[in-house]
Parts: C-alpha cells; structure tokens; sequence
C-alpha cells in the first residue's frame, strides 16, 4: 500500500511538472508568420529600392535619362514600401527592423535590367505578397493586409510600365519617346507618367500630392526630335504663308511672283514630308503642326521682304543649329533632311532677293520669270533647268515639278 502511494505520489509529481513544463512554453506571439513577412517584404523593398537606384544611374550613363527619371521615381516608390511595411512592423511590437541589402549590379544592356525589373515586380505581385495577405488575413492584422495590398497593386503597376517601355526601348532603340516626367503616389508608390485622375487610383490620395520626377536634361536625341517638330511647324507655316503671298500677287496682277510663290509654297511642303519621314523613323508619329493665321500686306515688297527674313532665319539660324545637334545624336536621316531643305531655302532667298530687286526698280514683274521648277525631293527652286541633276540632291532635273 505504501509502496502504491508512492508510486501515485510518483505519477502527480510527474503530471504536475509536466504541466509546468507546458505552461513554461513560449505562448504564441499574435501575427508571428506576418511578422516574418513583413521582415521580408521590408528586404525585398529595400533591395529593389537599391537595385533601381543602380538601374537609374546606369540608364544616365547610357544616355537613357528618361528610363533614368522612371528608376529614380521607383526606386523611392519602394522606399514607401518599406516604410508602411515598417509602421506595422513597429505597431506589432518589432522596432528598427534592419534588412540585408546586397550587391546589386546593372547590365550594360538596358533591355536586361527592364526584364529583371519585370521579374521582380512579377514575383511580388503573383506570388510573394497574395501568400503574405493570406496569412496577415489568417491571423487578422487587418493593417498588414493593407500594406501588403497596396504595395501589391503598386507592383503590378511598375511592371505594366517597365514592360511598355521595354517595348519601346527594343523596337526603338533609345528612350526619347519615353515619357519624361514620372509621377508617384507618397502613400502607396502608385506610378504614373500622366495624372488623369484626382485620386490615387490604388490608396484614394489626392493626386495633387504626388511626387513629380522630371528629367529636364534633353539628349541630343530629344532635342533633334524636338528640333525635327519645330522644323516642320516652320516649313508648314511658310508653305501657308507663300500660298497666301502668292494669293496676293494674282490680286495685284503680279501673275509672274504668283507663281514663283505658288512653286515655293510646295517646295516648303516637301521639307515637311521629308522631315515628318524622319521623326517617324524616329518613333514619333503623326506630329501635328500649328499653323498660324497668314495674312499678307498689300505691298508686295513688304511680303518678299518677311519671305526673304524667314528664309535667311532658317538657312544662317535655325537648320546650322539643328544639324549641329543632329549630327551629335548621330542621326545621319536627320542631317541630310535639314541640309537638304537649308540649302533649299538658300535658293528659296537667292531668287526671292532677285525678283524683289525687279519689282523695286520696275514696279512690276514683267520682268520676272513666269515658269518655276522644284525639286521634287529636297525643294530647290529653278526658273531655268541648265544641270541633269538637282545641285542639292543630285535628283534627275527631269523630275523637277513645274510651276507656269
Ligand atoms: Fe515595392
Ligand atoms: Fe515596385
Ligand atoms: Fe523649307
Ligand atoms: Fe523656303
């Protein structure tokens, strides 16, 4: 019996530090798998933040300084990951979680940082963070969903965008057609390169607050780009100009200077197709030109006149300045097409200065002549065919349009 009690005695004694060996068990920490998560979203933002961070600066180095601005704008996008990642962080009890960053690395080749980039973003938005928001939701941390939902969303659209400028970086090239300006929402990294809508479209913020990243600096790319559309805005205003002058002549019965100008009207309207060709070759399509309203003066000599100060603008001013730019981008489409219609307008000055000459001494224009050639390919102007060939572009004078 004694022996029985102590064996009882032995058995609760057991039980009892058994208990006590449970109840001495760590008791689960509430959200402990997202607490985890967290720590690896916070890595894996501050990793992408430095790895964009490297992609911006290699872009610059390339003279990608568009695709540069949007590396700058997503490398701080990520930051705000981190950030709203860790006042969860902060708010579950964990303070100053400090990831490990790697050595991040950019490749010469643009396209395969995009497609890096796309990898990244892709593996965030379909895997790693719908697994983090199923277990913040298990575990009901209602504020770990929502970091985890926003940076999702935010993801999903960094990689839209990556890939459309991926796109255009390998069909193209370079970047000029990539937007310049680059927006991002300061609450949830949201990116844009346009704001169409008041509220953030992922976190409801008002867009007004959005971060602005600009990319002021032109290439020399950008700016024959540029230099082509200001070319072609020029050359069809003075093709409307000379219509409207050459409009007047026939009212003054100055039939001979009708015609020289009715000729030039279409030979600026060549220099527009020949440099609209090459800003499409260029990626950009279908450029739009203002035209301003013309109206010519009643005195003849005064509309040679603004025709003579336009031309001399464009051939000592304007196409010097453009093919010096053009020719740094090395874009060789673009010099040809700017000396062709500068040379263009030498002809263009030379035979207005000529046949304003006449109508000053004589007073009218019997004296000048009432047929006109163009050059079909490059403008030049012509009363009279004396080469085989056009002297600026070496064109078959055959071909030469004519103006009687
Ligand atoms: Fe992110
Ligand atoms: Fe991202
Ligand atoms: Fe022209
Ligand atoms: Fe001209």
């Amino acid at each position: 019996m004694k022996k029985f009690n102590l064996l009882v005695s032995v058995i609760m004694l057991f039980a009892v530090l058994l208990s006590a060996c449970k109840s001495n068990e760590p008791t689960p920490i509430v959200g402990e798998k997202t607490i985890e998560n967290l720590k690896a979203a916070i890595t894996g933002e501050s990793n992408a933040s430095v790895l964009y961070a490297i992609f911006s600066q290699k872009a610059k180095e390339l003279g990608l300084n568009n695709i540069a601005t949007m590396f700058a704008a997503t490398s701080e996008a990520e930051k705000i990951h981190v950030n709203a990642h860790q006042a969860v962080l902060k708010e579950l009890g964990v303070n100053n979680f400090v990831p490990v960053i790697e050595n991040h690395i950019a490749n010469n080749d643009m396209a395969k940082n995009l497609e890096d980039a796309i990898a990244g973003e892709t593996y965030e938005f379909t895997e790693m963070y719908p697994k983090f928001i199923e277990v913040a939701t298990a575990e009901n941390i209602p504020d770990a969903v929502r970091s985890f939902e926003r940076a999702m969303k935010a993801e999903m659209g960094h990689a839209k965008h990556y890939q459309a400028v991926l796109e255009i970086f390998q069909s193209l090239g370079h970047d000029a057609t990539v937007s310049k300006t680059w927006y991002i929402c300061p609450t949830c990294g949201d990116l844009e390169f346009a704001i169409t809508v008041t509220r953030c479209p992922i976190c409801g913020v008002n867009t007004e607050n959005f971060i602005e990243f600009k990319n002021d600096e032109l290439t020399p790319l950008e700016e024959t780009i540029e230099n082509l559309k200001a070319a072609i805005t020029g050359e069809s205003n003075a093709s409307a100009m000379y219509a409207v002058f050459s409009q007047k002549a026939k009212e003054l019965g100055l039939h001979n200077i009708a015609t020289m100008f009715a000729a030039t009207s279409e030979a600026e309207k060549i220099h527009v197709d020949a440099h609209q060709m090459v800003l499409k070759a260029l990626g950009v399509g279908n450029f739009e030109p203002v035209i301003e309203n013309h109206i010519a003066d009643n005195d003849m000599v005064k509309n040679l006149e603004d025709a003579i100060a336009g031309e001399t603008y464009e051939f000592t001013v304007m196409y010097p300045k453009f093919i010096e730019v053009a020719t740094a981008a090395n874009i060789p489409d673009a010099v040809r097409s700017f000396e062709r219609a500068m040379k263009a307008e030498m002809s263009h000055a030379e035979h207005y200065q000529a046949v304003l000459e006449i109508l000053q001494s004589t007073g009218n224009d019997s004296t000048v002549p009432g047929t006109w050639y163009i050059c079909p390919t490059c403008g030049d102007l012509e009363f009279v065919i004396t080469l085989a060939r056009c002297p600026i572009c070496g064109v078959n004078t055959g071909n030469f349009i004519v103006f009687n």
